[in-house]
This record gives structure tokens, sequence and C-alpha cells, in this order.
């Protein structure tokens, strides 16, 4: 099937500026660098990496918050970032946002059915004014709220049902992307299994597909089909979830997946322990070649001098094995077992 979103070497820069009456740029802060992925009809693309390495950059492009720097964004193979007026508006409609706090993303001041149905001023065609309250109960029941709840405000809500007031939101105008960014990352963890349960719900029943960004890597893995990590504005590694979490080939998702805790402990002790050392670099003064190097101890002179492409290694090409995927590392088919004592370290 083809794609129903497909990014393609994204960028987006902020410009670093100094002085306040005569600005001069002194450079730019590369939140996202080159970032290329694609979104088929009903599939969930979960996106992983550390805090700040360009995810909600990603997201606010996606839904046209932000305009990219450079790079294009097919939505069924028109590209979206050329687009304004009624054009963009109308391809706006299919692609829907839901936020990472529902604390702050949702007006105090606003009745649940007033932020619901928000989305019917823009898009009066969707909803004629004599149906909208009719319509925001349907999906204040879809979502798992009483429709009685309509004339109420968000802070008579506990956090999960505010979420859901958010997803509501998010499916008013009935999009055929969301594009999540930690969408239950502030919620207490016994109300984020309710909430996940609810997106994979609403996904099979209006047959959407799902950006959903998370620095939790087990949660991403329950509701993705493929997934692709981050560092530092760009994607290290793609792969559908095993291929990802079973046999990662970066040495990134190697050390982030090293530190995700496992219950077991017999697995516990045989898995080894990859600490990262040192801090992400700063998106203004990123390493040349490998951005990833300085943190990596597989790092040598090649590294340093050559951009790494996101591409299936050489050596996996002709295999049938799940480390055949994408990974943008010029040593992904060396064994991972970080050498001699120092194991579990990197200089
Ligand atoms: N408007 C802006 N102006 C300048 N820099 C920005 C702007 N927005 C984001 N950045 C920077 O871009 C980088 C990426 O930010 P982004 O919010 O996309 O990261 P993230 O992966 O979503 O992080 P988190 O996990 O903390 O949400 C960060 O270094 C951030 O400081
Ligand atoms: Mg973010």
């Amino acid at each position: 099937m083809p794609p129903l979103l497909e990014v393609r070497e994204l960028v987006k820069h902020y410009p670093l500026t100094r002085g306040v009456l005569f600005r001069k740029q002194i450079g730019a802060v590369k939140a996202v660098d080159g970032v290329s992925f694609a979104l088929r009809p009903g599939e969930t693309l979960g996106i992983v990496g550390e805090s700040g390495c360009g995810k909600s950059t990603v997201a606010k492009m996606l839904v046209s918050l932000e305009r990219p720097t450079a790079g294009r964004i097919l939505y069924k193979g028109e590209d979206i970032t050329r687009l304004s007026g009624r054009a963009l508006k109308a391809v706006r409609r299919n692609i829907q946002m839901v936020f990472q706090d529902p604390y702050t993303s949702l007006n105090p001041r606003m009745t649940v059915g007033d932020i619901v149905g928000e989305p019917y001023e823009i898009h009066p065609e969707v909803a004629p004014k004599g149906d909208r309250r009719r319509k925001v109960q349907e999906l204040l029941d879809v979502v798992g709220l009483n429709p009685e709840y309509i004339n109420r405000y968000p802070h008579q809500f506990s956090g999960g049902q505010r979420q859901r007031i958010g997803i509501a939101r998010g499916l008013a105008l009935r999009p055929e992307v969301i594009v999540a960014d930690e969408p239950v990352s502030a919620l207490d963890v016994s109300v984020q299994a309710q909430v996940v349960n609810l997106m994979e719900k609403l996904q099979g029943e209006f047959g959407l597909a799902y950006v959903f960004i998370a620095h939790d890597l087990s949660i991403v893995r329950h509701i993705s089909d493929r997934v692709g990590v981050m560092y530092l504005g760009r994607v290290v590694e793609t792969g559908t979830d095993t291929e990802i979490y079973d046999h990662p080939t970066h040495p990134y998702t190697q050390a982030l997946l090293s530190a995700v805790p496992v219950p077991d402990p017999e697995v516990r002790e045989q898995r080894e322990r990859i600490l990262l050392t040192g801090d992400v670099p700063s998106p203004t003064s990123v390493p040349s070649g490998c951005r990833f190097r300085t943190r990596c101890w597989k790092a040598r002179e090649r590294c340093a001098l050559e951009v790494p492409l996101l591409a299936v290694p050489a050596a996996f090409r002709d295999t049938h094995t799940p480390a055949r995927h994408d990974s943008a590392c010029h040593f992904a088919e060396e064994r991972r077992v970080v050498p001699g004592d120092t194991r579990g370290q990197m200089g």
C-alpha cells in the first residue's frame, strides 16, 4: 500500500541570534536535521528518543504548526509544505494532533462541549451548527466520557479524562492521521494503559493511522507496528517493533533498550547494561560525521568523516534475519558487546 504520509529529508533549524536592536544570526538550533519516514494507512509509527532530539518539532511540522526549513511532507503524494489557503486547510483537517499535557492544552474557561466542538468553528462544513451538540455528545461517548458532562469545565475532570477530551477534539473532524505527542506521559502510570487502550480501540473503529511519540519504550512497543529511533535531530534506526526491540543494530538503540527495566531476573542477569557516558551534544553544535560518535563505544575515524546513511547495512542486505532493517551506523554488523572491563562504559 502506498504511504498515507511521507516525510523526506525534513529539516527545521531555528536561527540563533544575538543582540536586541540589531539581531545578528550567530548560528542555528538544528532541532530536526534530515528526517525521513513513511506512514501507511491504519498503522502506528512510534517515534522514540531522548529529550530534545526533535520529536515534538517533527510533530508540529506534520500538523503545520511549524514550517519546515527544508524537506517535504507528502500527504497522499502531495507536498503539503507548499500548500496555503483553502488547500492547506483541507489537508490539515485530515492530520490532527493530540498534545502531551491535558492540563495546559485545554482552555480552562471553555466548556467541554466548546473544546471538543471547536474544530467545527474552523470547518463548519463538517457539522452544521444545529448538529454540533449531538456530534460532540457522540464523541464524548466514543472516548468513554458521559455525554451529559458536555457543560462541565476541564478542572472538573481527572488527568485521564482530560486526555480523553483532547482525543475527542482530535477526532472531531474525522481525520485519517493522528499525531500524538507524548499523549500519556503526563498521566499517572495507572491511567496510561487505559488511554493507550482507548487509542487502540479508536484506531480500529475509525481506521486511523498514528504517529505516536513517546520516550517510554515499553508503551511504544505495545502500540507500534513500526518504530523510528531519533537522536539529535535524525532518525538513526527504523524497523518493525520486533526488529527494533529484539534485534537492534544501532549502538544508540542498543543503549536505550539496555536501560529499560526487565522484570525477569534471569533475563536481567544476562542482558548487558550499556551506560551512555557524556551528554547529548547541543543541537547548535552537532558533531561531524555520525552525530552519535561522541558517545559511541564503536566510534573510530570513519565516523567523524562520513555521515552514515539510514539504510539496510551491507552485511545484512542479503540475509533474511530481523537485522535486515534500516540503521544509520557504519559498523552496524559488528558485535554489540562492549569491549573488556569497560563493558557498559563508552568513551
Ligand atoms: N522555537 C524554538 N526555538 C529554538 N529552539 C527550539 C524551538 N523549539 C524547539 N527548540 C529546540 O529544538 C530541539 C528539539 O526540541 P523538541 O521539542 O522537538 O524535542 P523533543 O524530542 O520533543 O524533546 P522532549 O522529549 O523534551 O519533548 C531542542 O534543543 C529545543 O530546545
Ligand atoms: Mg517533545
